[in-house]
């Protein structure tokens, strides 16, 4: 019998989510929704590998993130939201799991091996920081999760989950866990506003889905473009410039964009006209959002009640599942 597909997939609270997010990962989840068990969950317990010494930055994001899904089309009746810490559970594999991972293979994760460089963390390597992709691979398993649509960066965390499942069933002679595969999104990777290859909360260059007008226009205004564009009547260079690919990816009209990109190539064609432009098209976007965002932020209630609901109907899958690793390894005392 085929099995029943089941995604999991989630971010870690440590700022409000951004366009970024929302091309890369949030659409697919809203369109998955529709016909695929998902469970999102609130990765607070990985934002504590590096935020240990700030838990309330944590704390006050899981509701920032919370309302971020919530604005952009996450059902709750067709999503499950729930809170990575709440599952204890995932700690509890993540112990089954560190046993079959050597540190030299973690250390050899390229995202792991990435981020530690960029931290500077040296010999002063936080242990719990080390072994987040084990931690990851216990997310996924513990809903018993097959795929995982994320982009690019988060591949090697796949890869490993991939080894510890078949490492885990070969050793305990079961096929209890699954491996998984992704879908890689099929938008490209936005580049943040300053052009640089990717957007992030910590680089300083993202437009937040929450960003009120006239901050997104701030930012739009400030956007890299041709450098060499320097008057109007100049022909302007379409390849690397931020605005034009924002345009390709958010712009619903095509050929206005076509026009205006053959415009700005003979010269002609202004910078500020263009970044106008792509403020429109942000501001359309975004303020469905907007407006979506601020009547669920009214009714912290709710908010509640959505990732308990969610929570707890995880809690009873994950249960499920520890009860299936206690007998595959003999360890079911009563
Ligand atoms: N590592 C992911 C990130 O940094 C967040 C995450 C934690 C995740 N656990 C996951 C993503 C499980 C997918 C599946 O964005």
């Amino acid at each position: 019998m085929a099995q029943e597909t089941i995604i999991l997939t989630g971010d870690r609270p440590t700022g409000p989510l951004h366009l970024g997010h929302y091309v890369g990962s949030l659409l697919n989840r809203v369109q998955h929704q529709a016909d695929t068990a998902q469970y999102i969950m609130i990765a607070d317990m990985q934002a504590m590998t590096d935020n240990f010494d700030n838990p309330q930055k944590v704390r006050d994001n899981v509701t920032e993130v919370t309302l971020d899904y919530l604005a952009v089309g996450i059902d709750p009746n067709k999503s499950t939201i729930f809170i990575q810490s709440m599952i204890p559970q995932i700690a509890e594999l993540t112990i089954f799991y560190l046993n079959l991972v050597t540190i030299s293979r973690l250390k050899r994760n390229p995202t792991v091996k990435t981020e530690i460089k960029q931290k500077g963390y040296g010999e002063d390597l936080p242990a719990g920081f080390l072994m987040y992709p084990v931690h990851q691979a216990a997310d996924i398993t513990v809903v018993r999760a097959n795929l995982v649509p994320v982009g690019e960066d988060q591949l090697p965390m796949l890869e490993q989950t991939n080894e510890i499942v078949r490492s885990f069933n070969r050793i305990y002679k079961t096929d209890i866990l699954r491996e998984v595969t992704w879908s890689k999104s099929v938008t490209p990777r936005l580049p943040g506003t300053d052009g640089k290859a990717k957007m992030g909360k910590s680089l300083g260059n993202a437009i937040f889905l929450s960003d009120p007008a006239d901050v997104v226009a701030k930012k739009v205004m400030s956007m890299y473009t041709d450098p060499d564009h320097v008057r109007v009547e100049d022909p302007g260079k379409i390849e690397g410039n931020t605005v034009f690919t924002y345009l390709d990816i958010f712009a619903p009209d095509k050929q206005a964009v076509e026009e205006m990109k053959a415009h700005y190539q003979r010269g002609g064609l202004g910078d500020v006209k263009v970044k106008k432009y792509l403020i429109e098209v942000l501001n359309t976007l975004l303020e469905p959002m907007r407006v979506r965002r601020a009547e669920f932020a009214k009714d912290k209630s709710y908010i509640n009640a959505v990732l308990k609901e969610g929570t707890e109907k995880t809690l009873a899958v994950a249960q499920q599942t520890m009860t299936m690793v206690k007998k595959a390894t003999s360890l079911n005392y009563w």
